[in-house]
Formats: C-alpha cells, sequence, structure tokens
C-alpha cells in the first residue's frame, strides 16, 4: 500500500475540524488530521511531494485568502485544495474553483460529500500516474450502417477497460448523429467541438472534469450531445490534433466512425494499430466490404492492421466461412454470434451486454475478443 495521505484543516469553528476528523478517521490511507485556524502558507508542509489534502474554510470577503490558495496551489501541485463555506454565492463558488481548488463544499459538511471529494481527487491521481501515454488505437469500421459498429465499439471499450483494469476512451466520430449516447444512456455535457477548442487544456484533471465515465473511472467516453446543436465544423486536422493529445491520457482508444470512404477516414485508419472491417455473411454486403478495403488501399499498413469481424454469424445457415473468405479475398479474424435479443434488450435498456445479459453468448464473445485484443496489443 502506498503512503498515508495527509489531510490539514484551516477552520476557526472547533466544531467544523472535529467533524472533518471524525468523517476520515475510519478512511483506510488517510493519515490523522491536522487542525489549524487560519490559512497562511506558511503552515503548510512542503517537505514531500506526495498527494495532500487541504481544506480551507472561506469566509465571505476573502479575496486576498483565495489569492494565497491560487498561488500555492500553482506551485505545488501535490497540494489538492478542498474549499468549504456557509457562503454558497455564485461569484465565492466560481472564485474559489478558479484559484485551482479541486471542490468546494457547503457547510456545514457532510460527511458522504467530503469523503466523495477525496476519492474523485485520489481517482484523477490515481488517473494520472497510470497513464501510458500512448494509447492504442482501435477503429471500428464498416461502409455500410447497421452492420452492428457501434454495438462492437461500445461492448469491445467497455470489455477493455473492465478486463485489462486500464483507461479506456470510447470516441464516437459519428458526431452528433452517433449512437454511443444512446447504447449507454448518458447525455454528455462537453462534445468534440468543446474538446477540439480547449486543446491547449486538457490534462487529466480536465478530461476527468469534463468526460462522462460509464460506471466506472476507467471507462470514458467522448461523444456529442444528442440533445445540443451540432459542435461546430471540425476539420480533419484538428480531430487529428485532438486523437494524439488524448492518446497521451489512455492505454487505448476505440473510435466509432461513420460508413463514409472519405479523407477522414483514411487519416484515422493511418493512426490506428488495428481496423476492425465489420462485415455480416451476405453476399451483397461482403462484396461492399471487399470494395471498401480496396478503396482504403493507400492507408499506411493497411493489411497488417486490418481485420475482418465477422457479425451475426450462424454456423449452420448460408456460406460457409471459406466461401466468405474466398468472396473477401481475406481471413476472418473473430466470428461474432448472432443473438438479436440481447443486442436489442440491452441497448434499449442503456446498457452494455455485458450488464444486461452476462451470460450470453455475446457477452462472452466480446470478452473472448476483448483478452484477445489486450494480449496482443
Ligand atoms: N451480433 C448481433 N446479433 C444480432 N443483432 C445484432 C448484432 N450486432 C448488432 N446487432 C443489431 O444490429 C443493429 C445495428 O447495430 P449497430 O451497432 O447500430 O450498427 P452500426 O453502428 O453499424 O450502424 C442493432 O439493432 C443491433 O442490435
Ligand atoms: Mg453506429
Amino acid at each position: 500500500m502506498e503512503n498515508k495521505i495527509k489531510v490539514s484543516v484551516f477552520d476557526r469553528e472547533e466544531l467544523s475540524k472535529t467533524l472533518v476528523e471524525n468523517y476520515l478517521k475510519d478512511v483506510e490511507n488517510i493519515e490523522k488530521v491536522s487542525k489549524f485556524d487560519d490559512f497562511a502558507p506558511e503552515k503548510l508542509d512542503f517537505s514531500s511531494n506526495e498527494l495532500q489534502i487541504i481544506i480551507v474554510d472561506i469566509p465571505a470577503k476573502s479575496r486576498k485568502l483565495l489569492d494565497d490558495i491560487q498561488k500555492v496551489s500553482a506551485l505545488h501541485k501535490n497540494l489538492k485544495f478542498i474549499l468549504i463555506s456557509y457562503d454558497l454565492s455564485t461569484n465565492l463558488i466560481v472564485d474559489s474553483l478558479r484559484s485551482g481548488a479541486k471542490d468546494f463544499l457547503p457547510k456545514p459538511l457532510i460527511k458522504k460529500d467530503l469523503i466523495g471529494a477525496i476519492e474523485k481527487i485520489q481517482e484523477r491521481e490515481e488517473f494520472e500516474k497510470n497513464r501510458k501515454k500512448i494509447a492504442k488505437i482501435i477503429t471500428v469500421y464498416s461502409n455500410k450502417g447497421g452492420i452492428g459498429k457501434t454495438t462492437l465499439a461500445v461492448n469491445l471499450a467497455r470489455e477493455i477497460a473492465e478486463n485489462a483494469k486500464e483507461k479506456v476512451l470510447l470516441l464516437d466520430l459519428n458526431m452528433h448523429l452517433g449512437d454511443v449516447t444512446a447504447f449507454l444512456d448518458i447525455n454528455p455535457s462537453y462534445d468534440m467541438g468543446y474538446y477540439v477548442e480547449n486543446l491547449h487544456k486538457i490534462t487529466a484533471d480536465f478530461i476527468y472534469s469534463t468526460l462522462k465515465q460509464y460506471k466506472t473511472s476507467d471507462f470514458l467516453v467522448l461523444a456529442d450531445s444528442p440533445y445540443r446543436r451540432p459542435s461546430y465544423n471540425i476539420s480533419n486536422e484538428d480531430i487529428l490534433k485532438l486523437i494524439d493529445k488524448l492518446k497521451e491520457f489512455f492505454s487505448y482508444i476505440v473510435i466509432d466512425t461513420n460508413s463514409n470512404i472519405d479523407e477522414r477516414n483514411t487519416e484515422i485508419f493511418n493512426l490506428s494499430d488495428y481496423i476492425f472491417f465489420m462485415t455480416v455473411a451476405n453476399l451483397p454486403t461482403l462484396r461492399n466490404c471487399e470494395r471498401s478495403i480496396n478503396a482504403f488501399s493507400g492507408v499506411k499498413n493497411l493489411k497488417d492492421k486490418m481485420r475482418i469481424i465477422l457479425n451475426r454469424y450462424i454456423q449452420s445457415e448460408g456460406l460457409s466461412i471459406e466461401d466468405i473468405e474466398n468472396v473477401l479475398q481475406q481471413k476472418i479474424y473473430w466470428k461474432i454470434p448472432n443473438n438479436y435479443f440481447t443486442t436489442v434488450e440491452a441497448i434499449n435498456k442503456g446498457k452494455t451486454i455485458s450488464e444486461f445479459s452476462p451470460e450470453s453468448n455475446i457477452a462472452e464473445n466480446f470478452k473472448q475478443l476483448a483478452r484477445t485484443i489486450i494480449s496482443k496489443i
């Protein structure tokens, strides 16, 4: 276990300090709380670079105090401030958060809020520490809609996060027409446009406070909200820069693409480690798939990156695997069983397949695919 986290509380009110002390008494990995009256930078412990939580009471009219906090938090990134106050005016809250504090909580403090705020800070720290820096990119593509791209992208991303215990980002490049938000029943507050506009601000903290986490802090989603106006016209260059930046913070990025054969998807394929061409076992779709592979022949190392995924596969029906491979002139990499009821019901419930029906053949299939990928890249 790592070192225990040091917590200091600055508050004139005895009761408030005692509350903090009591709330944190039994929390694992937290050291005994140090208590002080008025905040002053010289009372802080600058002797180590370990994470420390500093809780400060902010009375009304506290410009000087917030200035001090801002200076300290800018210089000492390991000191994370949680500000508390009876004054809940918007001005004070906004100024508090601008000072670099990680959270603002109303007084009298509630145990759940305080512990939640500290846990959030710890999670962000972990995220920052664990980041592998350069994510592997897995892009799911088919030049037809309705083939199962979103189903695969969503469930694969979730299974990789779950099985690798690594940070995974699911990126919906269908922009405001995307289905990822519906599949996971989420309504993101920040969209691709916001990320492109704030490219230079992207840090682990920024990602954590803006992206949707789906059930766990390992699985994050960047997708446009279906309810707001489409984000402004994002250029290919912007998208590439954005992905390049996001790669620093995740171990895997799974991309749900649109069906176009165009410059944008060519660029996305260029930067992908794996490109999953999805198809199903009927002749028109297979022929289409074959043509789209040829159309992307200019992509760097296409043959090495490309994997054919056969969706909705029923062993006893129609074309044999050999027939399919002959049409495509490619080997099939993975077969996903046909299971309409489970996929549709999971979507209707806004859940991943493994959550909706963990025992189903298709949940098992996605888990095995994720594990295969984890072991290879
Ligand atoms: N393996 C499968 N078995 C049965 N139905 C599936 C399977 N994969 C996807 N589907 C269904 O096909 C439809 C289209 O899937 P979707 O993932 O939205 O495709 P795309 O993103 O390519 O348009 C959905 O109704 C989904 O439930
Ligand atoms: Mg889709």
